[in-house]
């Protein structure tokens, strides 16, 4: 049990914490309403975007299967770029970008209207039509919004890969969407080093019939980018012909703006199916809640446009209200642990959306890298990707936040879209509790139930459950019915469940516990194990593999890899070397085990699963538990003593 009284923080409202009654009265209301009509209350809310035509139905609910605004119409770069020119904004800021060697480019919303612009009219030229899959595979910089914007002005499908993938992974997205053009890039920088995306890319498209076009945005001017004839083409060199304006095309509400790739419990990973409609009112309307945005401000989200983050909050909520949003392309502690602070202080950035990885690894360059900077245009801040530690809380919110900033623990994931447990303060003050992201937001009525869907009391473990459609659901998996029904709507009938263990305490906040399936969240980002496992056995030197997540300071937590070698291995350092070197190159970095250990055999159950549970004990050095349904006990003397240097 968590002692909530300890980790008790009021922020800025006069009450007796812990009394019976919490005086939430406008969001209470506001949440009342979204729950008791969705209807009327969501057909509100959706003016918030600029619609070309009105829907005729709010929500067509045919379960798993929501439909939003229907037969409205609207197109989400229009939402992002044009209505914002037409007035008082025209000249702001639309993006500040700055890389690690301190380059900046700003785009006001006029030059990146004109960038959309002339890009929408590259991709048309390239052929790309209304629902054709583009996949994008860039770094942090302006041509990734502009590449994703311009997808949506001409109704195409962007599917992002983040930039730290490797070739296979990014081979298998673009396969499974089949996209017809890539955007990409010659190298990104990162940590001072230049990565070659284009030997990455090459190696990809040997293995990627459905590519037509490649389009590579060329930044090392040091370096010629070997094009291929008839395939390959230069950024500068299509925009230089392209047209000034293209007509963003109305799309209805429920066409598909992006497919984005993330881990499940299964091998390959899923394809998640965004809508134009729902999604854009959402992620608008969930921004505006959780900070109440106002045109002063300066959001900095340093998620990747690789994951949800950055697609929901770099690029569609703050671009779609008209705020300033940076992007920062490389390691937010290079070249030194003060750069994230120089960051804030350069662009007088107002909100910092971070996670809670990154505020453990800066909490321990320690305090005096952030004194040395003038942070007090922050207002607000947010933390996302994993439950917070209360110790990581407490810093962010008295070093840096300097007491003065409430943090929005945002929990939500890929499929939500944007936040689903958040607390709202741009509706009015919660009193915050370090490490609950507090409740259910405005238009979700989320639970946490036992294994059958009943509901569990006060400080009772279940699983997070939501009940009702909310406009930011997902509108499926691409191309996969079957796994969208059984990913989500299956283990409790007739609720979403994501697949989380939460608890909610005796004052209704809720207390997410981590992941209740076999996926790790490593540094924020979902691993399945099912997918790492899958690489592991397609190297020569392994046999079997079993992977699980060890806790990590920094990181949260780490894959460390159980494998059965083929054959007798004579230098294991350097047979795990190459396992690991192969994962990276396979998966990417941050799917890297940080420990491999060669055992004979797996402990298993008799109908021949592997025991992860056992596995992760042993190497916590924790009592093993239940083992009858083990099928050898052998495995697990072998495995202790392949271990004892470690535990
Ligand atoms: C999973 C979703 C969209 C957020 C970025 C990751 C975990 C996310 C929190 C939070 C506790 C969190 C959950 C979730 N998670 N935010 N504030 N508190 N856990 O998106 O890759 O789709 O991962 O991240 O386990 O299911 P994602």
């Amino acid at each position: 049990m968590i002692n909530h009284d300890r980790l008790l923080t009021k922020f800025g409202v006069s009450m007796k914490f812990g009394d019976k009654y919490i005086p939430l009265e406008k969001f209470n209301k506001m949440r009342e309403e979204s729950l008791k009509n969705p209807e009327k209350f969501w057909g509100e809310q959706a003016k918030c975007l600029d619609w070309d035509k009105t829907w005729d139905k709010v929500l067509e609910w045919n379960p798993p299967y929501a439909r939003w605004f229907v037969n409205g119409k609207l197109n989400a770069s229009y939402n992002c770029v044009d209505r914002h020119i037409k007035g008082s904004r025209r000249n702001k800021a639309a993006i500040i970008w700055e890389n690690e060697n301190g380059d900046c480019r700003t785009l006001t919303y006029y030059e990146l209207y004109r960038e959309v612009n002339k890009f929408a009219n590259v991709l048309q030229n390239l052929g790309v039509d209304k629902g054709d899959r583009v996949a994008i595979y860039l770094p942090m910089i302006p041509e990734a919004v502009i590449a994703m914007l311009a997808c949506a002005r001409i109704g195409a499908i962007h599917t992002v890969v983040f930039s730290g993938f490797s070739s296979d992974a990014l081979a298998e997205r673009i396969n499974d969407a089949g996209a017809e053009v890539l955007i990409t890039a010659d190298i990104l920088y990162r940590r001072g080093k230049k990565i070659n995306l284009k030997n990455i890319v090459d190696k990809s498209l040997l293995d990627c019939p459905s590519i037509n076009y490649v389009v590579y945005v060329h930044r090392d001017k040091d370096n010629d980018i070997k094009l291929k004839e008839g395939r390959d083409y230069l950024w500068d060199e299509l925009m230089k012909g392209a047209k000034k304006y293209v007509k963003p095309v109305s799309v209805e509400s429920n066409h598909p703006l992006f497919i984005l790739y993330t881990s499940g419990t299964t091998g390959k990973p899923k394809g998640v199916v965004h809508s134009t409609g729902g999604y854009l009112v959402y992620v608008t309307k969930t921004m505006e809640w959780t900070w109440g945005i106002n045109d002063m401000d300066v959001f900095w989200c340093t998620a990747d446009i690789g994951w949800i983050t950055g697609h929901s909050y770099v690029v569609y909520a703050p671009l779609s209200l008209g705020t300033t949003t940076v992007i920062y392309e490389g390691a937010i502690d290079y070249p030194n642990p003060g750069r994230i602070w120089e960051i804030i202080e350069n662009h007088g950035v107002t909100i910092l959306y971070t996670a809670p990885t990154a505020i453990r690894m800066l909490m321990k360059y320690g305090e005096e890298w952030v004194k040395s900077h003038d942070l007090s245009t922050l207002r607000m801040l947010g933390s996302v990707g994993e439950p917070i530690n209360p110790k990581a809380w407490e810093w962010y919110y008295e070093v840096v936040g300097q007491k003065r900033c409430p943090i929005a623990d945002c929990y939500w994931q890929t499929e939500t879209g944007g936040h689903i447990i958040y607390p709202p303060l741009g509706i009015q003050n919660i009193p915050l509790k370090p490490g609950s992201a507090t409740f259910p937001g405005i238009g979700i009525d989320a639970d946490v139930v036992d294994e059958n869907g009943n509901s569990l009391p006060p400080n009772k473990k279940g699983l997070l459950v939501i009940k009702n459609p909310w406009p930011g659901m997902l509108l499926g998996l691409w191309k996969n019915d079957v796994r969208y029904r059984k990913a989500y709507w299956e283990r409790i009938k007739n609720c979403y469940c994501p697949s989380d263990y939460a608890i909610k305490d005796e004052d209704g906040y809720f207390w997410i516990l981590g992941r209740a399936d076999e996926v790790l969240n490593v540094a924020g980002h979902r691993i399945g194990t099912a997918e790492l496992e899958h690489v592991l056995v397609s190297h020569p030197l392994v046999a079997e593999a079993a992977v699980i997540g060890k806790p990590d300071e920094i990181k949260g937590e780490v894959p460390v890899a159980f494998v059965i070698p083929r054959k007798e291995i004579d230098d294991k350092k350097e047979a795990k070397e190459q396992i690991i070197k192969y994962v990276r190159d396979t998966l990417g970095p941050v799917a890297a085990p940080t420990m491999i250990f060669f055992v004979n055999k797996l402990p298993k159950t008799r109908s021949g699963k592997i025991m992860r549970r056992v596995l992760k004990k042993l190497i916590l050095g924790e009592d093993l538990g239940d083992l009858s349904t083990i099928e050898d006990n052998t495995s697990i003397e072998e495995i202790k003593n392949e271990l004892s240097d470690f535990v």
